[in-house]
Formats: C-alpha cells, sequence, structure tokens
C-alpha cells in the first residue's frame, strides 16, 4: 500500500516538474508532499548518474527551458534528435568525468548509448542520440594564442567564426573552416578543406598536438613525439579513439583575403567546368588561390538553376593569374568581390540550416567530360524531385572541388593523415551532392532516395569513363557511405590497432555508436 502511494506521489512529482518547465530545473523540483521522495532524480539512470558525479548544473532535460532552443544549434533539422539529457562539461576533467560515469552507469545495461557533439553539422544521429545522452561540447569554445609555441589553441565546441575573431585578435588565422557556423571538433577529426589547403593541406595536417580524453578518463596529448600512432590516426580518423579536448594548430599570420563571389547563368557551365580542370592542374606555385564551385537548384530563385563560384586568393591579391581568369570575363548574374580577413570572411559566410538534409560525396578523375554530365545528371535530379514534391520545398546543390595531387605530399611532409590521399595517383576532383527539404518527413524520404539513386548515377558514369575513384571524404559523406573503408590498407590496419590500443574496452566502438567506426569497416 505505501509503495503504491509513494510511485503515484513520485510520478505527481514529475508532471508538476513538466507543466512549470519554463522556470523550474530539474534539480529544484519540489518534493512530493509528505513523502521522502528525492526531489531531484530524473529516473534516468545515466543521466542521475552524472548528476552524482557532480555533474547535476551541466545537464539540459526536456522538462528543462533551455532544452529546444539549445536543440536548434544543430544544423539540420533532421540531426536534432532528443536525447534523455545532454551533459555540457566546461573541460577536459569534467569530460573525462562525464564520459566515466556514462561507461559506468547501469553497467551499459538497458538499450541507451552515448554521442558526442562539438558544432552539430554532421549527420543525424553521428552527432547526437534518441536513446541515450549527448556530451556536448558546447562550452569549451575557446582559442588563443600562445607566442612562444606559436600554436594557436583551440577548444572543440568553438566556432570557425568565433575562432578567426579570438585568433584575429592576436594576429594569426589556422587553416580552418570556410563557413563560420562549422564546430571545430568534428572538422578537424574529419580532415578539413580551407581556404589555405593549398598551402597547408587538410586542416588536420595543421594539428601539432590533441589533447584527448581517453575512454577510461585518462587525458593525453598525441603529438609527434608522445603517443604518435594516435597523433596520426586522429588527423582524418575521426571520432574512433578518444573525445579530444584542444587542438594545438599551427598559427599563420592574419591577413587580407581577395574574396569574390559570382552566380552565372547554367548556360556558361562549361567555362566554370574549365576553370575547376585548370584548377586541379595547377602546380603548388598556384595554390595561394582557392576555388569552390557548386550548382544550385531553387524553385524560388531566377534562374531556378544557377552556377556559383567562390575564388579566393589568400595573400588578398585581387590581381593574381589563375585558371579562374576567363569565368572572371564572363557576365554575371550577381558579383561581389572584396578584401577581408579571415575573421570577416566566416561570420558573412554563414549557410543557415533549419531544413532537412542529406549530403553525399564521390571523387574522380580531373575529366571534363565526366564534370560536364554530372551537371546534367543533376538537372535529371531536378526534375525528377519535382515530379514528386512542390517544388517550392526543395533545393538542390552539386560542388566540385579540386584535389590536386600535391596535397598528398603535403600531408606527408606534415607527419602523415589517415586520408589515404596517394592512393588517389594524380588530381582529382571531389564531387558533393546535396538536397534540403523544408516540408516534412515523407518528402524528406523521398529526396534522400533520389540522392542517392543520383550519386549512383555519378559512380558509374566515373566508372564508364575510367575516372572513378574511391576516395570518399568522411566530412561530406552520408550515413550510408563508408569513408573510412577507401582510405587504404595500411591506414585501416593503423585504425584499428590505435583504437584497440587506446579504446581497449571499445566504448568508442560500441557505446558511442554515432558516426564512422573503424570496427564496422569490413
Ligand atoms: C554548411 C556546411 C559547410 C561545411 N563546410 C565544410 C568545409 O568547408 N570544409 C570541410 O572540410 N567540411 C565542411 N563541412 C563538413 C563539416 O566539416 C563536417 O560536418 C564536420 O563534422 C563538422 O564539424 P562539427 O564539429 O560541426 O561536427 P559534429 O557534427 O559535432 O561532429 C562530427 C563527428 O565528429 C565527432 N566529434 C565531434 N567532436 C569531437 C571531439 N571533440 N572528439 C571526438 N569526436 C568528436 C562526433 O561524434 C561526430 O561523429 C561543412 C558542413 C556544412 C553543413
Ligand atoms: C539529490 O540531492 C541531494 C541533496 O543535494 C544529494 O545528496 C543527492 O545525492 C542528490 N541525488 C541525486 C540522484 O543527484
Ligand atoms: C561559449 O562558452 C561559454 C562558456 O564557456 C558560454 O557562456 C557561451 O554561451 C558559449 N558561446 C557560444 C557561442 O556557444
Ligand atoms: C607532446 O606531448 C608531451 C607529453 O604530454 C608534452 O610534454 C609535449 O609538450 C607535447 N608536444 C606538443 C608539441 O604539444
Ligand atoms: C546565357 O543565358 C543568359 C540568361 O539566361 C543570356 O542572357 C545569355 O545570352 C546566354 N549566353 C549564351 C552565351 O548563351
Ligand atoms: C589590382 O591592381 C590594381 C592596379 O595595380 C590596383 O589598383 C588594385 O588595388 C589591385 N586590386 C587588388 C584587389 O589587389
Ligand atoms: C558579422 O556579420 C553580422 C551580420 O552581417 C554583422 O552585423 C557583424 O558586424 C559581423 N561581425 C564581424 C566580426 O564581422
Ligand atoms: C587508460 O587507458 C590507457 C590506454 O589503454 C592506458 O594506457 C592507461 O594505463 C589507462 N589508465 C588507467 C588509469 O587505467
Amino acid at each position: 500500500m505505501l509503495k503504491t502511494c509513494i510511485s503515484a506521489a513520485a510520478l505527481a512529482g514529475r508532471l508538476v516538474a513538466a507543466s512549470d518547465l519554463a522556470w523550474t530545473p530539474p534539480s529544484l523540483v519540489p518534493k512530493a508532499a509528505g513523502y521522502p521522495v528525492a526531489s531531484n532524480i530524473s529516473g534516468i539512470v545515466p543521466c542521475d548518474a552524472l548528476r552524482e558525479a557532480g555533474l547535476g548544473d551541466r545537464l539540459l532535460f526536456a522538462t528543462d527551458a533551455g532544452y529546444e532552443p539549445h536543440l536548434e544549434t544543430w544544423y539540420a533539422v533532421n540531426a536534432r534528435l532528443r536525447p534523455d539529457c545532454l551533459v555540457l562539461p566546461h573541460n577536459a576533467e569534467e569530460v573525462a568525468t562525464a564520459l566515466t560515469t556514462l561507461v559506468k552507469a547501469n553497467n551499459g545495461g538497458g538499450d541507451w548509448h552515448i554521442a558526442v557533439r562539438s558544432g552539430g553539422h554532421s549527420f543525424p544521429g553521428s552527432n547526437n542520440i534518441a536513446n541515450g545522452v549527448t556530451i556536448d561540447l558546447s562550452m569549451m569554445n575557446s582559442s588563443s594564442y600562445d607566442p612562444e609555441t606559436k600554436l594557436a589553441k583551440i577548444q572543440p565546441g568553438g566556432r570557425w567564426r568565433n575562432v578567426y575573431s579570438d585568433l584575429h585578435d592576436a594576429g594569426v588565422v589556422v587553416t580552418g573552416g570556410r563557413d563560420g557556423d562549422v564546430g571545430v571538433g568534428g572538422f578537424l577529426l574529419g580532415g578539413g578543406n580551407s581556404f589555405f589547403s593549398g598551402r597547408m593541406g587538410f586542416g588536420c595536417d595543421s594539428v601539432k598536438n590533441f589533447e584527448v580524453v581517453l575512454a577510461n578518463g585518462t587525458i593525453i596529448n598525441a603529438n609527434s613525439t608522445a603517443n604518435s600512432d594516435l597523433w596520426r590516426a586522429l588527423k582524418g580518423g575521426s571520432s574512433n579513439y578518444g573525445i579530444v579536448t584542444r587542438y594545438d594548430m599551427e598559427a599563420l599570420p592574419t591577413r587580407d583575403l581577395y574574396y569574390d563571389l559570382r552566380a552565372l547563368s547554367l548556360n556558361y557551365s562549361d567555362a566554370v567546368i574549365e576553370a575547376v580542370i585548370g584548377y586541379t592542374n595547377q602546380d603548388q606555385s598556384f595554390a595561394d588561390n582557392a576555388l569552390v564551385t557548386y550548382w544550385t537548384h531553387d524553385a524560388s530563385s531566377s534562374p531556378e538553376t544557377l552556377v556559383n563560384t567562390i575564388y579566393v586568393n589568400v595573400e588578398g591579391n585581387g590581381n593574381a593569374t589563375s585558371a579562374f581568369d576567363k569565368v572572371r570575363r564572363l557576365p554575371a548574374l550577381f558579383k561581389s568581390s572584396t578584401v577581408q580577413n579571415m575573421a570577416e570572411a566566416a561570420n558573412g559566410s554563414q549557410l543557415e540550416g533549419g531544413t532537412r538534409n542529406a549530403g553525399t560525396t564521390l571523387t574522380f578523375r580531373n575529366n571534363p567530360q565526366i564534370l560536364r554530365q554530372v551537371v546534367d545528371l543533376h538537372e535529371d535530379f531536378v526534375k525528377r524531385l519535382s515530379d514528386r514534391m512542390d517544388p517550392k520545398k526543395f533545393t538542390t546543390m552539386v560542388f566540385f572541388q579540386p584535389i590536386p595531387s600535391y596535397m598528398a605530399a603535403i600531408a606527408e611532409e606534415q607527419g602523415g593523415n589517415m586520408l589515404g590521399l596517394e592512393s588517389l595517383g594524380g588530381n582529382a576532383v571531389m564531387f558533393t551532392g546535396g538536397v534540403t527539404v523544408d516540408s516534412d518527413d515523407r518528402d524528406f524520404g523521398v529526396a534522400k532516395a533520389e540522392l542517392a539513386v543520383f550519386t549512383a548515377q555519378v559512380k558509374e558514369l566515373s566508372k564508364s569513363l575510367n575516372g572513378d575513384l574511391d576516395f570518399v571524404y568522411l566530412n561530406y559523406a552520408e550515413a550510408n557511405q563508408d569513408p573510412l573503408a577507401t582510405y587504404g590498407a595500411k591506414n585501416i590496419q593503423h585504425m584499428r590497432d590505435v583504437a584497440a590500443k587506446y579504446d581497449p574496452t571499445q566504448v568508442f566502438q560500441k557505446r558511442i555508436p554515432g558516426g564512422f567506426k573503424i570496427s564496422r569497416v569490413a
């Protein structure tokens, strides 16, 4: 009898808490009258364990006013999963406490798991979890420059706009993201394609030291002299070994960039493709110039399909010669050229998110025939989608980005990374296909299915023209792709060995299942 009453009272207590959520943090939920019920129990074993471990005021529950607004800091709507609770640590020690507490909680029983999140820009389920707890690094978002070591010390939860702005004040810049809203943590673990990549390689190649929390809570450094196997594995090898709590990056003196944005009519596609091909074939003496090109379809803009170019000279030289010159002479539907530092550029370039998103990637040889036919396949993709949903409810995009062969040499000079770029065996072009949907899950399901078809067609096309390459770049990959499997036998073995050595109980393979995991590579 008494037992039943206590349960009912406890339940009533929780209902009060839920209805009063706008101003009552869970730790202040009033005790159920007359019964000895602990008022601060959430009833969710891992979340209560975190509270008992002293992280009570780092927790965020669905009953907290801040929960829904915080979910909106995930880029894509479909990635805004609702965990049982989030824990937002403030430093590496708290990350260690959170991780070890969660690993021990209830001995792992039940069917709940753990996610790790930095900027939240990757695909759904990689950085968040519905059944379980998300370790969210958003509060660890500061950056500073140490003039003694000449390294920029960057925490994982920062967004590139904040990183550049903090570092600009110290007179330096790093090989970071181009969109200011993208997070540090995932970007640098997956590679990191930057305007500075022509000189510096992928962002991960600039990391001289990682501070890492291992599954057992030990905090270590990984660099060229200490734990160097882990250092190499973390450069492109993603979330398989530990939680990175600081990235120490080679810093460059800050400078102004020449930044040129254009939109052109689709009938200039061939000229833009020629520029991409030319760029990819340029030697490194042109590497201060960066080119990103993308085709977009949006039924609410006119014309509906456009070719867009972002041309940057990282030395601020607006008169440099490059394979882009011909495009600059074409009439543009829109154009802007400015000279600005990276903090300003990243702040001014932030895709909004807030839609259902999917994106896939492939790599092929630098063959203009392939690129031209991909542009045609994109038009077919748009037609199929328009047949099956309101054309105003989706947008599509196709990116081409040069991967010149010297990127492999830079990686090697910097101590090596996991991407296996040498296997490209020459200059290559990276393709990214994307779709955003602004309606509902049904439309999004259709869009994802059609994107998969489009991607398979691009793969077949590049095979038929002898231009197919295995490489799938992790940062642009969709969950149904397997980037780590394309990084070469030697790197796969290295990642397996490092995961086994630093995470012998397979916490990062089994308890933190989101993202690309080396144990799932065949
Ligand atoms: C609008 C937009 C623009 C983009 N631009 C670029 C670009 O210019 N160049 C480029 O290379 N990529 C770009 N990307 C891709 C981007 O690099 C990836 O989405 C990357 O994962 C984002 O980092 P994040 O911190 O936001 O990742 P999150 O989604 O938070 O994390 C990604 C993965 O890494 C894991 N992880 C995150 N932080 C840590 C950590 N500290 N320790 C261990 N594991 C961790 C997560 O568990 C997850 O599996 C872009 C993406 C978008 C949506
Ligand atoms: C609840 O709060 C009390 C008093 O602050 C504390 O002793 C107890 O450990 C807390 N319980 C949980 C589950 O956090
Ligand atoms: C950065 O972290 C601090 C706490 O360290 C927090 O107050 C602030 O809101 C964070 N900034 C962003 C943009 O998330
Ligand atoms: C490498 O790690 C060791 C051990 O923690 C540390 O003493 C050293 O300073 C680190 N090197 C760099 C470049 O951070
Ligand atoms: C390209 O298209 C634009 C607008 O659609 C048109 O004005 C222009 O004449 C076309 N140019 C060529 C070379 O076909
Ligand atoms: C290009 O050169 C002209 C003439 O020397 C100069 O006036 C101009 O400032 C230069 N533009 C840029 C962006 O460097
Ligand atoms: C960032 O962009 C916003 C909006 O355009 C602008 O108001 C703000 O001044 C910019 N901040 C910086 C640091 O450039
Ligand atoms: C933590 O794990 C690492 C890697 O397996 C190991 O070297 C270290 O001894 C462990 N530390 C403790 C305290 O168990």
